[in-house]
């Protein structure tokens, strides 16, 4: 039943998106889910993540990430690469690109009549110069830092946007079908 229809609770439906899925996107699904059980438990969210390539399909996220992530609290070991398809823009009212290379892509694929809002995850990390979350996968240890402290601002934004219910972008309220 589309919950739109009813007074009772909302729910929303976000997919992170980077190039491989396996550094910056995997790293925020991580850290939103886990934000989420501490901040946001009362809200239904459908969380996932995916790469516009498809480098790395079926791969556990980047050591790197997965040891920078864990040295934090949050563990990444679970989580595989796939690739963003067409589904996605039915699945997934909020699709948050970690870069504006990943939005041209998501554009490229997202079908006419696909109601999803596709944006840059640090619109929702408040008023930040760089809206991009810089691939960390050929540098070093310390991008992943910066992954992880750029994501963690967002996720806390997207949080609270939707605890607000609010739109601040696009349909960020858009509610998944169940
Ligand atoms: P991600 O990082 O997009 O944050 O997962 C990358 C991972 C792999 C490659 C590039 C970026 N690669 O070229 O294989």
């Amino acid at each position: 039943m589309n919950q739109s229809l009813t007074n009772k609770s909302r729910s929303f439906s976000v997919l992170f998106v980077c190039l491989g899925n396996i550094c910056r996107s995997p790293t925020a699904e991580g850290v939103f889910r886990h934000l989420l059980a501490l901040e946001g438990a009362t809200l239904d969210v459908d969380v996932d993540s995916a790469g516009t390539g498809d480098y790395h399909i079926g791969e556990p996220p980047d050591v790197r990430s997965q040891s920078a992530a864990m040295q934090r609290g949050i563990d990444l070991s679970g989580l595989r690469a796939r690739r963003v398809s067409v589904c996605d823009f039915d699945r997934f009212g909020l699709i948050l690109a970690m870069d504006r290379s990943n939005v041209r892509a998501l554009q490229a694929l997202k079908p006419k009549a696909s109601r999803a809002e596709v944006r840059l995850l640090l619109e929702y990390a408040g008023s930040l110069v760089d809206l991009e979350v810089p691939d960390p996968y050929f540098g070093g240890q310390d991008g992943f830092e910066r992954v992880l402290d750029l994501v963690t601002l967002a996720s806390r934004g997207l949080i609270s946007a939707l605890q607000q219910r609010r739109a601040p972008i696009g349909h960020a309220e858009y509610p998944a079908e169940k």
